[in-house]
């Protein structure tokens, strides 16, 4: 079994990903609801979170377990794999060397949560990978809380979302990186505002990509999704058909359970 976690509904976009590349496997998503956002919160605070919720996956069997949020693996991924060593951890991370790799006016740009914005993790993939790049660190407050309330058609964030992107376009920022997974469902009002002048690089696809190289594809069992929330789990049933995610739940599959972790 695959376990999946986010602070909320971002992890679903690596989620979707997962499934694509294994539409047999039996997966177990966990939204930390009862503590987002994260990317407001301190390390600490994230490490024992991620630590909490890896050992509640890892007793639910899961042999693999995706931290499909970029502020809890800058924060603790090496945490959860010390604590275990026989288990699969796949993190997200921001996708800064394929932007650089890309970019043709060598400015890039990554939006991200405050804790992922100022995180070591971050500084040391641009580092390692963008150092002929001009790379403008984003903090983005507040965005994975508006998508949580799912009021994606709301003016007011779409003005802030114009208000950050729009100096970077004339900066000459030609990749933007989507920093938090949350960012993946802003797609929408993202592509028409940099139409023809950027792209955005998103890392679900070969995060997902990573998941099968590590687990293998033959070991695929019924196809099960089970949805699980430390706090108002009918939330997350209510995401999938407002993100367009509801070909996410098999048939059979009960409504999200509220866990205490
Ligand atoms: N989705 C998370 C990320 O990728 C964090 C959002 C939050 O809880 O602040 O960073």
């Amino acid at each position: 079994m695959i376990g999946v976690f986010d602070s909320g509904l971002g992890g679903l976009s690596v989620l979707s990903a997962v499934r694509s590349a294994l539409p047999g496997a039996d997966l177990v998503y966990l939204a930390d609801t009862a503590h987002l956002p994260y990317g407001a919160k301190s390390d600490a605070f994230i490490r024992a979170r991620v630590l909490a919720i890896g050992r509640h996956l890892a007793g639910l069997g899961c042999g693999t377990i995706v931290v499909a949020c970029n502020t809890a693996t800058a924060a603790a991924v090496g945490a959860l794999r010390s604590e275990h060593p026989r288990l699969s951890v796949v993190g997200v991370e921001p996708g800064i060397k394929p932007a650089a790799a890309s970019t043709r006016s060598g400015r890039i740009a990554v939006l991200a949560t405050e804790s992922t914005a100022k995180s070591a993790g971050l500084a040391r993939l641009i580092r390692d990978h963008a150092a002929h790049a001009t790379v403008d660190v984003v903090a983005c407050p507040g965005w994975a809380t508006h998508i949580e309330k799912l009021d994606l058609d709301d003016p007011l964030l779409a003005a802030e979302v114009a208000a950050k992107v729009l100096p970077l376009l004339a900066a000459g920022v030609d990749r933007l990186v989507l920093g938090c997974t949350h960012y993946s469902f802003l797609a929408p009002l993202l592509e028409p505002l940099i139409a023809g002048r950027a792209e955005l690089v998103d890392v679900a696809l070969p995060v997902a990509r990573q998941v099968v190289r590590l687990r293998g594809e033959g070991r695929h069992r019924s196809g099960r999704l089970e949805l699980l929330a430390t706090d108002r789990p009918e939330r997350l049933d209510a995401a999938l058909p407002a993100l367009g995610l509801n070909w996410l739940t098999a048939p059979g599959s009960g409504p999200a359970r509220w866990v205490e972790i």
